[in-house]
């Protein structure tokens, strides 16, 4: 019994390794993580609809800084897989530029919302300044934005990496925006 169970977790730990190994990163796994961060964004973006702030807030509160967290390790395994990724190549490319407009749109929802959610954010009962943190929260996912578009710029091939400049310094303008808001 004793034996069968440690041959048991051996193989176990042998497929483990291997489908470790064999688990490549590339144009697909990128795409299916902008499809999971839009996914989050949504399920933000109702959350932020439906907050009121206040001391009955407060739970919303906390489960939208969850939900900010969460976007906040997409960004930083989607940045990571495109660093790990071998170039794009010409569809792949393709379907990552189109992922990343695809995305800009639920990204700017947001913003527009945080932005109007200001002075609910400034009456949520968190015992200290829920708009100083919601200020740290669009810092991160900025500078963790431009991390990935950096990432997955240097992937794409030269027809599309030329254009993404463009595309970043308009959600980076969207963030700045946001931010301005939330700093006075
Ligand atoms: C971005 O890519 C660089 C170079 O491949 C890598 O060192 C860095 O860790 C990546 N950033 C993130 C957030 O994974």
């Amino acid at each position: 019994m004793r034996v069968l169970s440690i041959l048991t977790t051996a193989f176990a730990a042998c497929t483990t390794v291997s489908a470790f190994a064999i688990e490549a990163r590339d144009a697909a796994t990128v795409v299916g993580d902008i499809r999971t961060l839009t996914t989050q964004l949504n399920t933000l973006q109702n959350q932020l609809k439906a907050f009121q702030g206040g001391a009955a807030g407060t739970g919303a509160a906390l489960q939208i800084q969850g939900t900010e967290q969460t976007i906040e390790n997409t960004l930083k395994k989607a940045a990571q897989d495109a660093s790990n990724s071998p170039n794009f190549g010409n569809s792949g490319s393709a379907d990552v530029a189109n992922a990343i407009v695809g995305v800009e749109r639920n990204i700017y929802s947001v913003l527009d919302l945080l932005i109007q959610k200001k002075s609910a954010f400034a009456t949520a009962a968190l015992g200290f300044s829920a708009t100083g943190l919601v200020l740290q929260d669009l810092k991160n996912l900025k500078s963790q934005t431009d991390a990935f578009g950096a990432n997955a710029s240097a992937k794409l091939v030269p027809e599309l990496a030329k254009l993404a400049p463009l595309l970043l310094s308009n959600i980076d303008y969207h963030y700045s925006v946001a931010i301005d808001a939330y700093s006075s």
